[in-house]
């Protein structure tokens, strides 16, 4: 008896936990970023009532093609708390990502967020890697997109698109989050300033130093903009 009440009280924990996963849930109709406020929370403090207009809720330029003129050939436009201070508490962003003929969103997770991708133009081959499975391994998903298709791509996990078309593409995704962070996976490992150790790095990725030297050398573009 008091193993299945400790059971339940586990269950209940780990199913508490996984709710503050997520983005925590408004306690009132808005909280308007505050950006000004020295106070300093998770997320921002709530603006006064009196201050809010229609503007903290607006954003607006989402027609415009994003600049693809960068190494990966990729542009994300956000459109998040930053952006909108009206989003903050309100666990949801949105992006547009452009993408020049060959162009990739590179290998990246967003820590803080699920992210459901929709094509408007174009054509997108898009897949993302599960954890370490139990026994050894990542599972890779992918598909081709095109236009009208949507992906989904979960919380935490690395995803990538890439336009495999012979025009631009074009997806606009949502996230789960006010605040989704980026990790762009090459920029992270070989771009940190200062550096990671190249013997830890060529350890990591089982290759010669002189390789990590070389990687660590390279301009590592940020398509988030
Ligand atoms: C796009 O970015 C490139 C590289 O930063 C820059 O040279 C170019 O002027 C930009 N184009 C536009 C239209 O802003």
């Amino acid at each position: 008896m008091a193993v299945k009440l400790l059971l339940i009280a586990l269950l209940a924990l780990a199913s508490s936990n996984a709710i503050l996963a997520s983005d925590p849930s408004p306690l009132q109709d808005f909280c308007v970023a505050d950006r000004n406020s020295k106070i300093s929370v998770n997320g921002f403090p709530c603006k006064n009532m009196d201050d809010v207009k229609a503007e903290d809720f607006f954003f607006c330029g989402l027609d415009r093609p994003g600049n693809t003129t960068n190494n990966v050939g990729s542009a994300v436009t956000q459109a998040n708390v930053n952006q909108i201070p009206g989003l903050n508490t309100l666990g949801v962003s949105l992006v547009r990502i452009d993408y020049a003929p060959n162009g990739l969103n590179p290998p990246h997770t967003h820590p803080r967020a699920t992210e459901v991708l929709a094509v408007i133009e174009g054509e997108l081959y898009v897949g993302f890697v599960t954890s370490n499975l139990n026994g050894g391994g990542n599972r890779l998903f992918t598909k081709n997109l095109r236009k009208g298709d949507v992906f989904v791509f979960p919380q935490g996990l690395i995803h990538f698109q890439f336009n495999t078309g012979k025009t631009n593409a074009i997806a606009f995704a949502g996230l789960s989050s006010q605040n989704p962070g980026v990790i762009t996976i090459a920029n992270a490992v070989f771009g940190s300033r200062p550096p990671i150790s190249d013997d830890v790095l060529a350890k990591a990725f089982q290759v010669d130093k002189n390789l990590v030297d070389w990687l660590q050398a390279q301009f590592w573009t940020d398509n988030n903009y």
